[in-house]
């Protein structure tokens, strides 16, 4: 059957992640399809793509990515994903590489011709396998330049007349923004090259790009989807997107429970539910044991720290209350990779407090659920979280955070104390804010073990599925097709 749906995308897990875009992909193609619109994914043949799982085949070669851009080509490769048919764009020069966007030493000089080579590649691509979809979904600044290309194609080919576009935003700190030589490269008419589309102060802004021209924006939580029209979380794009407010939506992602589930999580030393409790005790000590922390932590609280090293997530704050945290006889686990000052710093730390504090500098994704389930505690004091997984997934594993009133966090966790609280909220992302908040979780995982226990408890109830998610996104899209197109001057 042919696909209703396709989503575009610079990561599908568990061929590819780097962040919480991967695991949205990895799940929401599945839900939209299990709700009765049969999807697809198209996303790039990167050199480090995991396929030991869902083995690879070559479904195309030479596929032209034709008029009116250069006639060059790209081979296409497929694999089956629990049904989901994905589809990857191979050309070796572009994504044959170690990395999916950059090395330590700062992104790949050609990121703007890799993705919109990749963008191009996507439209010749639907337009080669022959049924026009119902609807393609684009994310974040890679993908972007499928709105537009859709829009500008509708003029000259009836095969897109009755496509909708949707553009998800996960993170407007990453814009895509590359120097106005490159438009050329884009192919768009000069039209689009005006404030009212991919040009941004004299540059090319690609993000721009898929919130100007898609039927319909979309982002990761309500609260992020309100923050972005002022100026402190606009990252400059508040004007723009206040012009498209109409067509703005927020729908909060899902977590997958298929892959974050401690009653039946494969890579735990215990499994563990809600009705017993037991086998987080064994995570907590084995985790101990595995990163070389004082089996006395067994008595005191371990806080737990799993993200991207950046001032997004806050870390530096982390940093600050270290001593104090230190001071009030805790563990403290970090897992991440990031700005390299951000790294040396937490191994300094792991040094300066051995058997206290642990460090882990990498990508290790059987670690982050071994963290997840084994602390007690989750540390999440970003500045701005457009939705944020992580929490999602420590509210399961019954490892409450404490986490900024932001985005995905404020709409997620519910901030003791409630009757059926399920974390720690703090306003302000000031150290002494968020070394408040910790203390009140430290005290209360002291002095009230019962209260902490209903805590756990209600924070694993928690159920932010995909199924949920997947409807909404279904009402919006026969929304749009329902004959809503861009406003675009
Ligand atoms: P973001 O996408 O902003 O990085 P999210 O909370 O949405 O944040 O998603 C982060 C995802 O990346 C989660 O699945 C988390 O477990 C994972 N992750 C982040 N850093 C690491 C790491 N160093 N090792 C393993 N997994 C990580
Ligand atoms: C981005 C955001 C994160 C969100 C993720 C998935 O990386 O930073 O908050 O959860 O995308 O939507």
């Amino acid at each position: 059957m042919s696909a209703q749906v396709f989503f575009i995308t610079s990561e599908i897990y568990p061929f590819s992640k780097s962040g919480g875009l991967g695991d949205v992909m990895g799940a929401l193609p599945l839900a939209i399809s299990r709700l009765g619109m049969p999807s697809a994914v198209i996303t790039p043949f990167y050199g480090r793509l995991s396929t030991a799982e869902f083995p690879i085949r070559l479904f195309m070669s030479a596929c032209p990515v034709g008029y009116p851009w250069p006639p060059v080509t790209a081979d296409i490769y497929t694999a089956d994903y629990h049904g989901l048919p994905v589809y990857f764009i191979h050309r070796g020069e572009f994504f044959d590489r170690r990395f999916y966007y950059g090395e330590h030493s700062g992104d790949y000089f050609d990121n703007a011709e890799r993705f919109i080579f990749f963008c191009k590649a996507a439209v010749s691509l639907m337009e080669e396998l022959g049924d026009p979809p119902a609807v393609v979904h684009a994310h974040e600044w890679q993908s972007a330049l499928i709105p537009p290309y859709v829009y500008f194609r509708r003029r000259v080919s009836p095969f897109w007349d009755k496509t909708a576009t949707v553009f998800t935003l996960h993170n407007l700190a990453f814009q895509g923004r590359f120097s106005s030589r490159l438009f050329d490269e884009t192919g768009l008419p000069d039209e689009a090259w005006n404030a009212g589309g991919v040009e941004f102060y004299g540059d090319l802004n690609m993000l721009k790009g898929g919130i100007a021209y898609a039927d319909a924006v979309t982002t990761v939580s309500p609260s992020y989807s309100r923050e972005i029209l002022t100026e402190k979380f606009g990252c400059g794009l508040d004007g723009v997107l206040r012009s498209r407010e109409f067509h703005l939506h927020g729908i909060l992602n899902g977590a997958d429970y298929n892959v974050w589930e401690p009653s039946r999580d494969p890579v735990l030393p215990g499994v563990y539910s809600a009705g017993d409790l037991e086998g987080k005790t064994v995570c907590k000590r084995e985790l101990l044991r595995e990163l070389g922390l004082e089996p006395a932590l067994m008595e005191r609280p371990v806080l737990g720290f799993i993200g991207r090293l950046r001032g997004q997530k806050g870390i530096d704050l982390v940093y600050r209350i270290m001593p104090d945290l230190m001071a009030l006889n805790v563990g403290v686990i970090i897992l991440g990779e990031g700005k390299p000052a951000h790294e040396r710093k937490a191994v300094e730390f792991m040094h300066a407090y051995p058997g206290r504090v642990t460090a882990v500098v990498s990508y290790t994704e059987d670690l982050a659920h071994r963290i997840q389930a084994g602390s007690d505690i989750f540390l999440m004091p970003s500045r701005y979280e457009p939705c944020g997984l992580t929490q999602m997934y420590a509210l399961r594993y019954g490892t409450p955070p404490v986490a900024t009133a932001v985005g995905g966090l404020r709409d997620t966790i519910v901030p003791w104390p409630a009757d059926n609280a399920t974390g720690f909220i703090f306003l302000n992302s000031t150290p002494g804010e968020f070394l408040e908040a910790v203390r009140r979780a430290i005290r209360l995982w002291e002095q009230n073990r019962e209260a902490w226990r209903r805590m756990m408890v209600a924070a694993m109830g928690q159920n932010f599925t995909w199924e949920r998610s997947g409807r909404r996104y279904i009402d919006l899209y026969r929304g749009i097709q329902q004959g809503l197109r861009p406003d675009v001057e």
